[in-house]
């Protein structure tokens, strides 16, 4: 059994919710799947006030730790899928979304949902979800999920019989692609980006060297000053070699006051 939960950022419950219930209905045909959809405009979450405290002191010293942020959070840790659906306001994903990604800010700095499959619902007027999509993939990748990249629906109103097939068929390849990643090893070989880009943020954390920085004391306690990648993985030669370049890369870069 899989357990799926879905983060819905629309205030009502129209076209991002159907679109989120139709892709999981799709999931539960192909597989055994559980499912919760979220709707983010039922939770309290609070609007980031920039202290950054949770950056420099650690999450649990934010000013709003006691809204539901750390709820959600848990339901992402015990779930082995997440969804975060929105619709395109304005070019970019809601409002409702974006506090509660703003209060995910730290995880991009202590990424933490390794093992786990994420992609995106997007729902548009006309224009500018693709890029929505591409937003959100992108936040995916950040926390530490892997990502089927995810899907924009049009949903202009009146839905002609022809725009429904659409969505329909849409919906059902994306669902398919998303079942067949759950099936597969939740800790794959990491590519050379992926690669890279641990080498790179862990030199990053190894220069601060205290332990009153947050960022530290997370890859320290982690053992990812030691690690080949974020969780264990059996990496072949050539990755090994790149690895090391990598670390090597970075470590001079650092020395020359450049970050990457
Ligand atoms: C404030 C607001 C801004 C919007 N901005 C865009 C936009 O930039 N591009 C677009 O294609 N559609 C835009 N739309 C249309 C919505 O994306 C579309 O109606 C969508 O279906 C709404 O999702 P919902 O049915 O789940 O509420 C906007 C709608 C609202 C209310």
């Amino acid at each position: 059994m899989k357990r799926i939960t879905a983060f819905v950022g629309s205030a009502r419950k129209q076209h991002t919710y159907h679109a989120v219930q139709q892709f999981l209905t799709n999931l539960q045909l192909l597989g055994d799947i559980e499912y919760e959809i979220v709707r983010l405009s039922d939770w309290r979450v609070e609007t980031c006030k920039g202290c950054r405290r949770c950056f420099d002191d650690g999450e649990e010293c934010c000013p709003y730790a006691g809204d539901d942020r750390n709820v959600l959070i848990e339901k992402m840790m015990t779930s082995d899928g997440v969804v975060f659906a929105s619709p395109t306001y304005s070019f970019q994903v809601s409002a409702i979304m974006k506090k509660f990604l703003d209060r995910l800010g730290f995880v991009f700095h202590r990424p933490q949902f390794f093992g786990k499959v994420f992609t995106s619902i997007v729902v548009q007027g006309i224009y500018g979800g693709p890029k929505v999509v591409e937003y959100l993939d992108f936040v995916g990748f950040g926390l530490g999920f892997r990502v089927v990249k995810g899907c924009c629906l049009m949903t202009l109103d009146p839905i002609t019989e022809e725009a429904r097939e659409k969505l329909d068929s849409v919906l059902a390849a994306h669902s398919r692609r998303f079942h067949e990643r759950l099936s597969r090893s939740p800790y794959p070989v990491p590519t050379f980006l992926e690669l890279m880009i641990f080498r790179g943020a862990r030199t990053s954390m190894r220069l601060m060297e205290s332990d009153t920085e947050p960022d530290y004391r997370y890859y320290r306690d982690k053992g990812w000053f030691e690690s080949d990648f974020y969780y264990p993985t059996r990496m072949n030669l050539l990755k090994r070699a790149a690895g090391n370049l990598f670390d090597l890369t970075a470590s001079r870069r650092a020395k020359q006051g450049r970050v990457w």
